[in-house]
């Protein structure tokens, strides 16, 4: 067959967040069928990029003082070092906010102009005054208009599944601020995509490009069917402008207004080609606007809307090349449920990679990946028996008990008789192929356990062990051991889209690279063999266990640092008071002490005639006990209105003759001065004469 020319995208994650084990069910799913396609000798690259524009990140930046492009500088860092550390190869990472995304963007935007897709609407939405921003749907909570039930999400209802817009919502709270916002009305731009409607109809339908579950999803909600009692269905115009303030990119003809992140997201598939391109000496061309190359996105299901209905109207509208196919999975739940932050399951790439294997991942993602759109689960002790069953002991062991006894012969110079396991493990490989190729990586694992399945007895049964005992069954033991290696060197080679650090480590025992899946054909003979290094760790459950400690520790932590922030955002506390004095040199207690602290009542304020500043307070603590203090805060208060409010007094303070009188004291203010004075007042229930401690 000839070579195929293939280029696969994953979706791109937002930079806004860390890469968690849920996203990496995608990017190990995309990273193994690339893998799988070089091994059969394809041409195929593997293109992503952080998805960095929008609110959030807009938000998260005015709230940590950086720059936008600080915050995705260090997100898109940290997401790359953690697909390298998950062996997630990409020929181009790139990001949306790009010089290459912009450009293509604006070409983009002017077909579709062009063609007559565009038109403008007034769109009421909530706007947070505090933040000065319009809010996204997950910006708002409030109660539910249908059912009454209070925090709900801004787009629809978690108690009645009623769907509603934020407009709608009843007492509405931006998350942002806490605060109440307003409804505000701002022209947005509109993609009429009911006029792509007969075309997306034969793309999504034509059993070509997505399972079978999502096109009848998708004419069941969004497209209609002629036949349906409902008939056919309109599709809604696509909101893709945002006032500014926005991160993104400005749009060309319409100041002011932004690219919805959904708009320039996409199109940051074929920035990060273009880039490639340029790295490599390819054309752009080739690849997007060819027949000759294939297309495939793997995405999630929450994002099938964006991938099967806008994203190949746009590219149709653009003259890009569609999609052959759009690939779509599940989502991933952790011991039967949806990852939690609380029981410590909500588990980062990161912190995996701390603690265990990113292979065993690998494998056990693999072992449970289909081509449909099931979620998959990650059952903690699942993972730690399959990878220690699977992998260790039936394929490992394979290698572990017998290349250490043929370490100075080498591999037999004629393949043995082994009772037709390699050949029937070699007659596996287009069954093992075509479940790659489909995506139906569980079933590819069975298989491929199966034939180790098959091959361990061999090595049971013939005892390597004790034909290393003796001598003269030495031609005997080198033919076994060249057997066991074979089968487990076939194993490998299959299991090498998914595991590429088990195939390097076996290239480096057999002194053979192993690039081609035709290889699972031909035994290897006559070669030396190294010195058995280890291959593969058990999983252990105290790692395990340290996994989802750590993991509870960071949550807690992000918790405290989310109360702290919400407070800080809720005030917006400027830094400049305590900027413009600094704070004292350090004090002990004992400093502190020397100081007698005391509520008092104002029991007379008067001014003082001549005196451009001051007032005379007399302040009672308590009984009998009064005293006299001159106080600048003439410009800041009314004298009437002090009288009987507590306040706090320095009241040891070396009384000082002034030109109006002796002061006996000084009460406790802040402020710059002038009318920016302000006077501490105790709380409700404080007594005159009492220390402040
Ligand atoms: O859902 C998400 O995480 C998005 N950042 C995916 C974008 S995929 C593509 F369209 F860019
Ligand atoms: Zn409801």
């Amino acid at each position: 067959m000839s070579k195929r020319r293939i280029l696969v995208t994953s979706a791109l994650p937002y930079a806004n967040g860390p890469i968690h084990l849920g996203h990496l069910v995608e990017y190990i799913q995309t990273d193994i069928w690339v893998r799988f396609q070089r091994l059969r000798g394809n041409q195929c690259i593997y293109v992503c990029a952080d998805d960095t524009h929008g609110t959030a990140i807009m938000i998260r930046a005015r709230n940590e003082s950086r720059s936008e492009e600080e915050v995705i500088a260090q997100s898109q860092q940290e997401h790359e070092r953690d697909f390298a550390d998950f062996g997630i190869r990409f020929d181009n990472y790139g990001s949306t906010h790009s010089d290459e995304n912009r450009r293509l963007c604006a070409q983009v935007w002017e077909a579709i102009q062009a063609a007559g897709l565009v038109k403008t609407k007034d769109v009421e939405q909530l706007y947070d005054v505090e933040q000065q921003t319009f809010l996204a749907d997950r910006f708002v909570r409030g109660t539910c208009p249908q059912c009454g039930c209070p925090d709900q999400p801004g787009d629809n209802c978690s108690k009645c599944g009623t769907t509603y817009t934020t407009a709608e919502l009843v007492n509405p709270v931006s998350t942002l601020s806490g605060s109440t916002p307003e409804i505000r009305t701002a022209e947005h731009l509109f993609i009429e995509l009911e006029q792509l409607h007969p075309f997306l109809d034969d793309w999504t339908q034509n059993q070509e490009h997505l399972q079978a579950e999502v096109a009848n999803y998708l004419k069941g909600h969004f497209l209609g069917s002629a036949d349906a009692a409902e008939g056919v269905k309109t599709l809604r115009d696509w909101d893709i402008s945002r006032p500014a303030p926005y991160f993104g990119f400005e749009i060309p003809d319409s100041p002011g207004n932004f690219w919805y992140v959904w708009f320039d997201a996409p199109i940051g598939y074929i920035a990060s080609t273009q880039q490639w391109c340029e790295r490599t000496g390819e054309s752009l061309d080739d690849w997007w606007r060819s027949e000759e190359c294939e297309i495939h996105h793997f995405i999630g299901k929450d994002i099938t809307y964006f991938h099967t209905l806008f994203w190949p109207g746009m590219l149709k509208t653009a003259g890009f090349q569609l999609p052959k196919k759009v690939h779509i999975h599940g989502f991933l739940t952790v011991n039967g449920e949806k990852m939690s932050k609380s029981k410590g399951t909500f588990i980062k790439a990161e912190t995996y990679h701390r603690h265990l294997d990113p292979s065993a991942l690998r494998y056990f993602y693999a072992s449970k990946l289909g081509p449909k759109l099931d979620d998959i689960d990650l059952s903690l002790d699942e993972f730690v028996s399959k990878v220690n069953s699977d992998l260790v002991n039936k394929v490992v062991n394979l290698a572990s008990r017998s290349a250490k006894f043929v370490k100075d012969v080498g591999l037999s110079q004629e393949y043995p008789d082994d009772g037709g396991l390699f050949d029937k493990a070699a007659r596996a490989g287009d069954s093992i192929a075509q479940a790659y190729e489909n995506c139906d990586y569980n079933r590819a694992m069975r298989l491929i356990m199966a034939l180790a399945d098959d091959a361990n007895p061999f090595v049971e049964q013939a005892e390597p062990w004790n034909l290393k005992k003796d001598p003269a069954k030495a031609d005997q033991l080198q033919d076994v051991c060249t057997v066991a290696i074979n089968l487990f060197r076939q194993l490998v080679i299959y299991l090498t889209p998914v595991l590429p650090e088990l195939t390097d480590k076996t290239a480096v025992l057999l002194g053979h690279p192993i690039t081609h899946w035709d290889q699972s054909q031909t035994p290897l003979l006559g070669t030396k063999v190294a010195k058995f290094k280890h291959m593969m760790q058990r999983v252990d459950q105290k790692d395990i266990d340290k996994m989802v400690d750590d993991t509870r520790e960071e949550q807690a932590q992000e918790l405290a640092d989310g109360v702290r922030q919400n407070a800080q955002n809720q005030f917006h506390d400027s830094p400049d008071a305590l900027a413009a004095e600094p704070l004292a040199e350090e004090c002990t207690i004992d400093d502190f002490v020397k100081v007698d602290l005391r509520v008092a009542r104002v029991i007379e304020a008067e001014h003082v005639p001549d005196a451009r500043k001051l007032l005379k307070l007399t302040l009672s603590l308590g009984g009998e006990e009064t005293r006299t203090v001159f106080a600048g805060i003439k410009a800041a208060y009314d004298p009437e209105k002090l009288v009987g409010r507590l306040v706090v007094m320095v009241a040891n303070l070396k009384p000082r003759q002034m030109k109006f009188g002796l002061s006996e004291g000084m009460v406790c203010a802040s402020g710059t001065g002038g009318a920016e004075v302000f006077l501490l007042s105790p709380d409700e229930g404080a007594i005159p004469g009492q220390r402040v401690h």
